[in-house]
């Protein structure tokens, strides 16, 4: 695989040339392109030496353009991986700009972008970072990380670039054209929902929630990555489409009802991560309803439990559910654990700040005889942990011929 790895001004780019060694240990071929303000913070003799090739820096190098153009590199590569990001490249990119030579990379490559972000917690949250960043993604920019944690300015929060190591791991996997040989999920197939649903009222107005379908979305990059062949039953969402992965779009609760059970034969683990509206009006009018009275009674009607209606299969798969709740959630998890005959459940609080729409979360896992909980993370981090246990209990319970060691369990009384 021929990686451009952009470098950027960030303090964290003093771990590049251990990321240069890690997606070489890879097998893939590094062309270094790095900005004026890298080179403050690691020097161009060290990534030389571990990339084996010239450093790449000034759109106007005479020599370094003669013999291979900013367009024949911007073809050359399979990906375009930006690490650390700061937030100037990121405003740069989100702008269209093209005034230096990594910019005008970008623009001309028709190869997968991923960028690892790295800066200052407070940084990271601004609104005009957020905004590029989402602009980014919806353009299908991938987004590594950031990670949460110890800052180099001494604080903690979301900012850290993410590990060299996960960043090579993510370059090879499904999203960015390469396919993990081996993972421990060859050969399975996972089907997950995601997203919210939506159910009209009439032609212009419908129910919803606030689910973002980031949780989904980020545990079906999770399990492609670890060679499961995917399906995405996704509620409406604006998020990018994961590479390598079968996304099936639906609207309400009964076609995410059809389209999962149409598919549902040959899956080994169903991950129930969608925020399923549990009522649905119950008859859509065909025309706008028109205002008249000062109260007005909409009937609302139960939907299927799809998490439910999967696990009661004869030959159901592994199937691991969601609880959101905004209390009680130990509780509430384990009791429908119980209920809905689940081989796993995923718990996590939500409130007006918490859990919905956001980048982070926290989660407890429960399952018959133990529990693992995951603190505050990005849900990229979290899916990826999600998965490894799923993964455990999946070959303990269902005999495969290898077990991977299981992680600590405590019993649930
Ligand atoms: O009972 P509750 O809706 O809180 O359960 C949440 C879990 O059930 C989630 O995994 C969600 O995807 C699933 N669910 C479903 N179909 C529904 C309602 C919830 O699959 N109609």
């Amino acid at each position: 695989m021929n990686v451009v790895l952009g470098i950027t001004g960030g303090i964290a780019a003093y771990k590049t040339p251990e990321l240069v060694r890690r997606l070489r240990e890879r097998g893939a071929d590094v062309q270094i392109v790095m900005t004026a303000s890298a080179a403050e913070f690691v020097t161009e003799t060290a990534l030389q030496a571990v990339s084996g090739r010239p450093i790449r820096s000034n759109l106007w190098d005479k020599e370094a353009e003669a013999s291979m153009s900013h367009i024949e590199l911007a073809r050359w590569a399979d990906v375009v991986l930006i690490a650390p990001a700061t937030a100037e490249i990121m405003a740069r990119l989100a702008s269209g700009a093209a005034a230096d030579l990594l910019t005008t990379l970008c623009l001309a490559t028709e190869a997968p972008i991923a960028i690892a972000p790295a800066m200052n917690h407070v940084m990271w949250s601004n609104p005009a970072v957020q905004s590029n960043r989402a602009t980014l993604e919806q353009r299908g920019v991938q987004m590594l990380g950031p990670d949460h944690g110890s800052q180099a300015c001494g604080e903690t929060g979301a900012g850290r670039m993410l590990d060299p190591d996960d960043i090579a791991a993510l370059v090879f996997g499904p999203d960015l054209g390469g396919r993990p040989v081996e993972g421990s999920l060859s050969g399975k197939t996972v089907l997950i929902t995601a997203g919210p649903t939506r159910e009209p009222i009439d032609p212009v107005r419908y129910i919803t929630n606030r689910s973002s379908g980031k949780m989904g979305y980020a545990l079906a990059r999770a399990a492609a990555g670890e060679g499961a062949s995917v399906i995405l039953v996704s509620g409406p969402v604006n998020l990018a489409e994961p590479r390598g992965v079968d996304v099936v779009h639906v609207a309400t609760a009964e076609e995410m009802y059809a389209a999962t059970h149409d598919r549902i034969g040959d899956v080994d683990i169903f991950v129930g991560a969608a925020a399923v509206s549990d009522y649905r009006p119950a008859d859509a009018r065909e025309q706008k309803i028109k205002k008249s009275e000062e109260t007005m009674h909409i009937e609302l009607v139960r939907s299927k439990d799809i998490l439910v209606s999967v696990a009661a299969l004869d030959d159901a798969p592994f199937t691991v559910g969601f609880a959101a709740e905004t209390e009680n959630v130990r509780d509430y998890a384990l009791g429908k654990l119980q209920n809905k005959k689940l081989d796993m459940i995923v718990a996590n609080q939500v409130g007006r700040d918490r859990g919905f729409d956001q980048d982070e979360n926290a989660v407890d896992v429960f399952w018959d005889g133990g529990e693992q909980s995951f603190g505050q993370a990005a849900k990229t981090e979290l899916a990826r942990d999600i998965i490894e246990l799923v993964v455990a209990r999946y070959t303990a319970t269902r005999g495969a011929d290898t077990q991977p060691a299981l992680p600590k369990l405590h019993a649930i009384d």
